[in-house]
């Protein structure tokens, strides 16, 4: 088979496969099996009881249902949908948005592959642009997304070390370096893996230094405001029409649905638009349509603010408490949990590497994730890219509870060694 190099660059083995496939090796391995390693949001009861009504209503309403299977909606997504999303970001947030400003693709994980490649890569001058990730670790997602090599570049954090073995990433903005080639600056808040929140004040100097530059800043909202709202820090949203918000039903408990929400000016609304049309024809109009009533009522920032932001702060709290009981006595820290499904953890005086620490801790039937994926764009070397490693807190706590120990018993097994 002799593919072009649009194929060639699919056929080979990129750093999300490698992790999915060895997700799902780990899964079928015979024994026990303990997954702290998958991203998929928990079942928050009120949130799925709520989604079970709507979709009960809907298929006993002729005209919802035609309009949520039975018909192709607009290149953009679905027009009631992304209309009443305009609505409540504007009335929510004052930012002047109408339904030009809002298009749905097939999950912003989607979404993040068509604005990379439509801004950064080879350009009609023949130069060569990237994107800036002014901080790694950041969301491995990102990583094989070009169609071009060496899509990004990016930067070590400043690291601020806190209280109760805790520490906090921040962008070091002494070193940053936007440059002629830069075509647009990405940043996840909160941030898979480390459930890092950007402060206001980090964001506001992004933007500032993207409008200076001319080129986007592009705001990874899929864990924060208004939903699903899994932030537990003090942060404000912001945009302006120099930013491309991204969102996205996943998180809130519709991952399967596959829908991402681009919030941008016309421009880029259009863009997208198009490149759904020849790619997909139109997006999937059933999470849009699920989720329609609750955006119209604001039901989606009740139950995001009442029901899932409580569901994962408890489940946190309660996983961060049992680390530091098994964990006594362990050279480790864990990153400040702000936001999102994840706990980072970081064993500065770790003997192995993160990726031989996964390992063994698969073969002890724990399933993680190693740090070492995510650094898109950093390819100098830095120990700490090999001392830190996922782990999914939001999965049932017994799974949760015994996988915690389990990487205690193995992480002190090692500085006995
Ligand atoms: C930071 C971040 N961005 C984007 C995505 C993609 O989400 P989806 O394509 O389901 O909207 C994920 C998924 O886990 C994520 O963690």
């Amino acid at each position: 088979m002799e593919l072009s190099s649009f194929g060639q660059r699919f056929q080979q083995e990129s750093g999300i496969d490698r992790l999915m496939v060895d997700l799902g090796a780990a899964m079928a391995m015979p024994g026990e099996k303990y997954m702290l390693g998958g991203g998929n949001p928990g079942q928050v009861p009120e949130v799925e009881a709520y989604l079970q009504q709507q979709l009960a209503f809907i298929a006993n309403d002729t005209k919802k249902f035609r309009q949520m299977v039975g018909n192709y909606a607009a290149p953009a997504g679905e027009t009631h949908f992304r209309r009443a999303l305009a609505a409540l970001l504007s009335e929510t947030y004052g930012w002047p948005l109408t339904e030009e400003n809002v298009a749905l693709v097939s999950g912003s994980q989607s979404g993040f592959f068509m604005l990379f490649n439509a801004f950064a890569g080879e350009c009609e001058d023949s130069s060569k642009r990237h994107v800036l990730l002014p901080l790694t670790p950041e969301y491995i997602g990102y990583a094989d997304q070009g169609i071009t090599d060496d899509l990004f570049t990016s930067q070590r954090p400043t690291i601020e070390l806190l209280d109760n073995n805790q520490f906090k990433y921040g962008i070091d903005f002494s070193a940053l370096e936007v440059t002629d080639e830069t075509a647009a600056i990405c940043v996840s808040r909160p941030t898979n893996p480390t459930g890092n929140v950007l402060t206001d004040d980090e964001v506001s100097q992004l933007a500032a230094l993207a409008e200076t530059h001319d080129i986007p800043l592009l705001i990874d909202n899929a864990y924060g405001l208004p939903f699903p709202n899994i932030i537990f820090s003090e942060a404000n949203p912001i945009w302006n029409e120099n930013i491309i918000l991204s969102m996205s039903l996943s998180k809130l408990g519709l991952p399967a649905t596959r829908t991402g929400i681009i919030v941008a000016k016309p421009e880029v609304v259009q863009l997208i638009s198009r490149m759904n049309a020849i790619m997909n024809l139109t997006v999937s109009s059933v999470g849009a349509v699920m989720a329609t009533d609750m955006v119209e009522s604001g039901q989606i920032l009740k139950l995001s603010k009442e029901c899932i932001q409580p569901f994962y702060k408890e489940k946190v709290d309660q996983a961060v408490e049992w680390i530091s009981e098994e964990f006594e006595g362990l050279n480790y820290r864990i990153h400040k949990p702000e936001g999102a499904l994840f706990l980072w953890l970081w064993f500065p005086e770790l003997s192995i590497t993160s990726q031989e620490l996964y390992q063994r801790l698969t073969d002890r039937g724990v399933l993680v994730v190693s740090g070492h994926y995510f650094y898109p764009g950093l390819d100098e070397p830095w120990d700490h890219k090999d001392q830190c490693l996922r782990i999914t807190y939001s999965q049932d706590p017994a799974t949760v509870k015994e996988g915690i120990k389990r990487i205690a018993t193995e992480v002190r097994s090692l500085d006995t060694l």
